[in-house]
């Protein structure tokens, strides 16, 4: 299926959220996976060393290889040292990165050094490695307070409205410019809230499961009708690898911008009463204003990435939903 991906492949971020499951799927499909990641304290590291050791399994099950640095896609000593250590490398995948878009009003510097400064050694290495395979992760938070819905590529994104978004946007301009000067092949992914097992416990589906277990009120910013197009993990793993793929082509000169979501949002109060419903719990509600730098709807439009590359979602809310919980459930309680 995924016919022109090499055989090693950096992940950096692999011991996160997406960057788990990504690495989990490559290894089962046995190209070898290497990855920096810095353990950051964003949210608990320990859960990042059960990722961790769940990729060493995998790496292990299916006899293929499996390297973590442990370090900062800051430092661009370490990032040499890995690409002179694994010569190997055939591609990039970009996932390290400050996720979340609150923390980012509050500490802007910190998002601009990491996203960008981040990505641009990434970029610098894959130029002076001759690597030309390259994906980068974007989000839908690019597309601001778009009034139009669905969002497609088509649609300007020249109004990020949190320091988190406008790193996301300036990365893809960084791509592009790395695309033309030196020809490499560039997807820049928007993804639309990802959930699934070991979601970051920032994010509402893991934050809101755990108030309800403990029985204390869920904080709610504004009526509820705020909506989230939510994407299963195992379909941004797919629509990930198929960008891949795609960039992996030889003889082909690619620049291109996909969004992968679900194209099914839910609003904050439907989601709040799916999760109750799925526990078996009244949820108990603290509404709040709206928060500085949350948008009032995500959308995707993802018929470009099902055109170009057969990205095809399958989960629906209600069974990624119920996925969700049977995991919450088995890991805490
Ligand atoms: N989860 C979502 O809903 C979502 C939506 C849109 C875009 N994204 C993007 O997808 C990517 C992965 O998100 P996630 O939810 O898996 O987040 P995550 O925080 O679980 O994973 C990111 C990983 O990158 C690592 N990292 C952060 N800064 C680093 C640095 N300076 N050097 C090395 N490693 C560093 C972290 O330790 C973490 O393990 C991010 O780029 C994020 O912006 C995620």
């Amino acid at each position: 299926m995924y016919k022109n991906i090499g055989k090693m492949i950096l992940v950096t971020g692999a011991a996160g959220f997406v960057g788990s499951h990504l690495s989990e799927k490559l290894l089962s499909m046995g190209h070898d996976v290497i990855s920096i990641d810095n353990f950051n304290d964003y949210y608990d590291p320990k859960l990042k060393e059960k990722n961790l050791k769940s990729i060493e399994k995998v790496a292990l099950d299916n006899n293929v290889i499996f390297k973590m640095y442990k370090g900062d896609i800051r430092d661009s000593d370490l990032i040499d040292k890995v690409f002179k250590e694994n010569a190997q490398i055939s591609s990039i995948v970009s996932l390290a990165a400050n996720a979340g878009v609150r923390p980012s009003i509050e500490n802007p510097n910190y998002y601009v050094d990491v996203n960008l400064v981040g990505l641009t050694n990434l970029l610098e290495i894959a130029k002076n490695c001759k690597i030309k395979n390259f994906v980068f992760i974007s989000s839908s938070s690019v597309y601001g307070n778009n009034k139009k819905v669905p969002f497609s590529e088509k649609d300007s994104v020249d109004e990020p409205i949190s320091p988190y978004a406008a790193t996301k946007k300036a990365g893809e301009l960084l791509c592009y410019t790395y695309h033309h000067l030196f020809k490499m092949n560039i997807a820049c992914l928007r993804y639309f809230t990802v959930y699934g097992p070991r979601q970051r416990p920032d994010l509402a589906i893991n934050k809101f499961t755990k108030l309800m277990i403990d029985k204390k009120p869920i904080p709610m910013y504004g009526d509820g009708s705020t909506a989230r197009d939510y994407t299963f993990v195992s379909d941004i793993v797919e629509g990930t690898l198929l960008a891949l793929d795609y960039v992996s082509q030889k003889n082909k000169e690619i620049f291109d911008i996909f969004n992968l979501g679900g194209s099914n949002p839910i609003t904050l109060l439907d989601l709040i009463n799916e999760i109750g419903e799925k526990l078996n719990i009244k949820p108990l509600i603290n509404q709040l204003p709206m928060q500085p730098g949350d948008v009032n709807i995500t959308y995707s439009d993802y018929s470009h990435a099902k055109k170009t590359l057969g990205y095809n979602p399958k989960v629906k809310i209600d069974a990624g939903i119920a996925k969700f919980v049977k995991w919450y459930i088995e890991e805490n309680m």
